[in-house]
Order: structure tokens, then sequence, then C-alpha cells
């Protein structure tokens, strides 16, 4: 078999095939019902077989399934692998790791990757002196920096945005705009201080951004507001420039807090360290343990990018900010066994390297910007629009049926996509930071071929 990292595709339509069959039959089996019929679901919607491949290698931006095909990850597995999948450095320090220390007793008796993971994020942070909790999954360093907000301002209020996303366990699926059919069947299990506010467009005037927000911040006490720099799953949409930094200013004159989730957006997956950032002069931000003037963050959550593939998060709070959880002698009000496991430490360290070493924040930059350009020259007025920063791009296109269709269709191409945005509109495309650009123009170019199979009825909702 050939060897995994930068090839193209090669597959052999249709998908599943008898291999990845027998093991979706199995899935079937056993799997909770929730996600076997979601499929089915999306099945009916795009009118296309929606039965998943089965991933058994990945390396660079290849993925092998389990019948031999090989595509081209744009995806980066969820954003998690934006070093690449299994890059060598993370793969050699899990080695390493591995052989010398698995798991430690947590925040009892720490191990030293933990330490030297905290120190190293502290030091990346946009603000000085800011201190860290480590975590597994995404929603759990939201989960933290929900806790700290708490904590910190006294206050159980949360401002909100239509179509955020910070994860889905009890704490952040509250502050989840993402759709009303995750938080119903829980609701009466969930914060009910939550305030949404719509989120708004990137041409929209800044004031009229704000306006809902402060409106917010005025009529209930409010711990924090909570906010992607851009959303990811929501359907990579852009706020104006300027967006944060009015929350930065409204949140410390309402007394709140602002936690940025950085979870999708940051280590340069946006084409700089922190998205929350791009307003700021060039250059801010760039260097390690730099204190950005007025960063509009207290608490700022990071994930996905940080394990090179594992399950590592964090959030990051100014110092004032953390010091609401109080005597470090007292109790452990927030810990978790595997949290700053050994592993997911030591995979973390190398992938900042990885991050740092090969300057992948301002390749996401240039590489991204060829990328969306391109891309909006192939689709034209097929499509509705490009946008995105970076290596986080999303095209949305007129209907749900049209884009799931189009999902299908590139991975029957060898092309790994993801469907975003509430009504699944937006073809999400998120590459390893350290994809041949030649990949990316191939896929291009692929995109435009199954864009011409799509018929060119107006079907809005088909
Ligand atoms: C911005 C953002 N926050 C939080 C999360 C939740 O992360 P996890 O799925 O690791 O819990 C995600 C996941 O997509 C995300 O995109």
């Amino acid at each position: 078999m050939t060897r995994l990292g930068a090839l193209p595709p090669a597959v052999d339509a249709p998908l599943p095939a008898a291999v990845g069959r027998a093991w979706v039959d199995r899935l079937a089996a056993v799997e909770c019902p929730a996600f076997t019929a979601r499929r089915a679901r999306r099945g009916e919607r795009a009118g296309a077989p929606h039965d998943p491949i089965v991933w058994v290698e990945a390396a660079g931006a290849n993925v092998r399934d389990a019948d031999g095909n090989v595509y081209v990850d744009l995806t980066s597995g969820f954003g998690a692998a934006a070093v690449g999948h299994g890059h060598p450095a993370v793969v050699a320090a899990l080695r390493a790791q591995s052989g010398r220390l698995v798991h430690a007793l947590g925040d009892l008796h720490p191990s030293d990757v933990k330490i030297t993971l905290l120190e190293r994020l502290v030091a990346l942070a946009p603000f000085a002196g800011g201190r860290a909790m480590l975590a597994l999954g995404g929603a759990d360093a939201v989960e933290a920096a929900l806790k700290t907000a708490a904590l910190a301002t006294g206050r159980p209020g949360l401002v909100a945005f239509d179509g955020g996303y910070h994860g889905l366990s009890h704490g952040p699926l509250a502050v989840c705009g993402y759709g009303e059919a995750f938080r119903a069947p829980f609701a009466e299990q969930l914060n009910p201080h939550v305030r949404f506010c719509p989120w708004p467009a990137a041409d929209a005037p800044l004031d009229g951004a704000l306006a809902p927000v402060e409106r917010a911040l005025a009529e209930a006490p409010v711990g924090a507001v909570v906010v992607e720099p851009i959303q990811g799953r929501g359907g990579v949409r852009v706020p104006p420039a300027g967006f944060l930094r009015g929350l930065h200013a409204l949140t410390r004159r309402h007394g709140a807090l602002l936690v940025v989730d950085e979870i999708f957006t940051g280590l340069g997956r946006c084409g700089r360290r922190w998205q929350l950032l791009a307003d700021a002069s060039e250059g801010s931000g760039g260097s390690e343990g730099e204190d950005v003037e007025g960063a509009p963050v207290d608490l700022l959550c990071v994930g996905k990018a940080l394990g090179g593939g594992l399950p590592v998060s964090a959030c990051v709070g100014r110092p004032e900010v953390m010091a609401a959880w109080g005597d470090p002698r007292g109790a452990a009000l927030h810990t978790g066994t595997f949290f700053g496991d050994p592993l997911g430490a030591a995979a973390a360290l190398a992938t900042l390297d990885v991050l740092e070493g090969e300057r992948l924040a301002t390749r996401a930059a240039e590489v991204g910007a060829r990328f969306r350009e391109r891309l909006a020259r192939v689709c034209g007025d097929r499509v509705v629009q490009v946008r995105g920063a970076g290596l986080l791009a999303g095209v949305e296109l007129a209907s749900t049926g049209r884009t799931l269709r189009l999902v299908r269709r590139l991975l029957e191409r060898g092309y790994l996509t993801l469907p975003a945005g509430a009504d699944a509109r937006v073809l999400q495309l998120v590459p390893p930071l350290t994809i041949d650009e030649p990949l990316l123009d191939a896929f291009t170019d692929a995109l435009g071929e199954a864009l011409d199979e799509e018929p060119a009825r107006a079907e809005a909702g088909a």
C-alpha cells in the first residue's frame, strides 16, 4: 500500500464497499440509535446514501478507510488534526511519554509534563500573568470558563449568540445557540439565565450588532458573554470588524466577563494564533508571552488543535478573574481524573512546537487566502458565498439538500468535508494547516465538477 500523508484521493465509489458496509452494519447494531437514525434522515434529505466510511488509518492530510480507499481530509477530524494526522513529532512525543509515564495523580500529585503545558499555555495567552485549567474536550474547557465566571462575578446570567456552538455537556449546552433541538429535551436541566442575541453579519453596522447585547446586559445581572471569534460549526460566520472589542467594552461597563471560545478558531486555524486579536494592529500577539494591550478576552477556551489529535483542552484566564477560585489550600472545586493527563500533555507540547516551528499560523493565512480566492473563482454564482479566515473556509449553498448532496459527492471523489450551520447549508472546509497546496487546488477543481453535476434548478429547501 502507498504511504499516506500527501496522496491525491483514490476511491472506488459507491461508498462504503463490502468491508466498510460490514463495519457499518455492526455499528448500527450497537451504537446509540441517535447517530444511525440521524444518518438515515440526512440521507433522506439529501436524496443520497449517507452511510459513513470507516477510518482505519490516517497520516498528514490523508485518511484510509476499511475498503482501502484514500481520502484527502478537509475536516482535520473536526479541526483536531491541525498539524495533520499522526504528525511524526506528536507520535514521537507520545512514544517517549508512554515509555515513561502514562497516568499521574491530576491536581493532587501532577506530572512534570502537565506543569510544563500549563506554563506554556499561560505564556501563549494574550494577557500577562494568566492561570490555566486543563481539561479534555472543548465542552470541558467551556464548562470551566462558565464556572469561573460565576465565581468571579457572583452572577448566574449569561449572554450567548444564535448559531454559537460550545459543546453539548450541560453547562455549555445552555449557551449553545446552534439549534433549539439540542437544548429542548434537556431544557429544564439547563441554566435558565441565558439570553441569546442575534449573530451579526460581517457587513452589519457595529452599533446595531452590539445593541442587543447591551440591552441584555442592562436588563439582568450577567456574569459573562460567551462568544466565538468566528462561528465555526455555526456555518463559518464572521462577525463585523471590532465586534469582540465592542463586546469587551460592554462587558467591562456592566461588570461582566468576556469568555472567548477559540476552540475551533485558535492556534493558527484562522491565520493567527488567536483570532480574537484580528482587530489588533498587525503582528500583535505574534510572539510568545506578549501581553496584548486590552486584548478583548477575560477567559480564553482552547481545544481541538491543541492535542494534536488527543483530547486536550484548556481554559486560560486573567489572573484577577482566576483568583475567584480562592485559596489553593481549600477543596479542589473543579477537577477530573484525566484532566492534564501526561500523554495528552506531551502531545499538546509537541503540537505547540510543531505549530510554532512550522509557522503554521502564517502558513494558514497565506495558503488560506489563496484557497478562498480560488474557491470563489471556481464556485462563482453557483454558490451564495465563500467566506472565512485562514484555513477555516465556508461555502454557503442555496439549500440544505444541495450541501448534503455535495458533501456526499465530494466523498465519492475522495474528499472529506462537513456540512455546517444550523440548517446545514454551508460546506465547511478545514484542512490540516500542513496540507500541500496542490491537494487544495485539486479539491477546488473537484468541487467545481461536483457543482456542475448539481441541477441548476432553484431548489430552496430541496
Ligand atoms: C467553538 C467550539 N467550542 C466548543 C466545542 C466543543 O468541543 P468538544 O466537541 O471537544 O466538546 C466545539 C466543537 O466543535 C467548538 O467548535
